[in-house]
């Protein structure tokens, strides 16, 4: 499969939120990537469930949410009746993570695991059979805008043969500093799914930049 190109509007404009939809609709981002921080398993407050009503009103692409808060699992009905693709969840804030993976995919969701920088690709090797979608942080997680770790390649690496070893199904997904110009190295390494946030929004002509993600090989 050739890769996907999803938009992060986290760096949207967000007194013209609904024209930022509209552009990415039109663009060839294939969807919608959704930050919710609860400004204590990360260090920020982005938005909720109240702005995602207004998103989900235009957003005419998928819309993937990516929960960056403690105790995920109270949000899950909300994920769904929002009418999230996949719901991502930090490995970090999961005690019981089998359990809340099944609870993302018992509501007809499909489940994703986001790890830190420095949480290692080997704590998946018991949930990777699970899981549709593994994210990558290539940042640590909370901002928009901050430098691409390289350390993440490796951890791609690594990801990309865990899943062939255990003939895991789950696709990889790269978020944070991710841009044009790393894009080519990020999917050589392994990556399914390309997040773009600052790279996109703060371009001069985002949809050509979602072009150049979209066309890098
Ligand atoms: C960071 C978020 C990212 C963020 C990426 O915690 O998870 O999705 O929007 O932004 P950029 O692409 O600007 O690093
Ligand atoms: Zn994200």
């Amino acid at each position: 499969m050739s890769h996907l190109v999803a938009a992060s509007l986290l760096s949207a404009n967000f007194s013209n939120l609904q024209s930022e939809i509209e552009m990415i609709n039109e663009s060839a981002a294939d969807k919608f990537h959704l930050d919710i921080m609860d400004g204590n398993f990360v260090g920020n407050i982005s938005f909720g469930f109240h702005i995602i009503r207004h998103i989900a009103k235009y957003a005419k692409k998928p819309m993937d949410f990516h929960l960056m808060v403690n105790n995920p699992e109270k949000y899950f009905q909300k994920c769904k009746d929002f009418g999230a693709t996949y719901v991502v969840v930090h490995y970090e804030t999961c005690i019981h993570l089998h359990r809340t993976i099944n609870d993302i995919k018992n509501l007809g969701m499909k489940a994703g695991v986001a790890i830190n920088p420095h949480t290692s690709v080997h704590l998946l090797e018991d949930i990777i059979n699970d899981v549709d979608l593994t994210l990558v942080m290539s940042v640590n997680p909370g901002f928009g805008g901050q430098k691409f770790i390289e350390h993440s390649y490796t951890k791609i690496k690594q990801l990309k043969e865990l899943i062939q070893k255990t003939n895991s199904s789950s696709l990889i997904e790269v978020d944070g500093g991710v841009n044009p110009t790393n894009a080519s190295k990020l999917i050589a390494s392994g990556a399914d799914i390309l997040i773009g946030g600052k790279t996109i929004f703060s371009s001069e002509n985002p949809k050509q930049t979602i072009l150049d993600l979209k066309n890098a090989r």
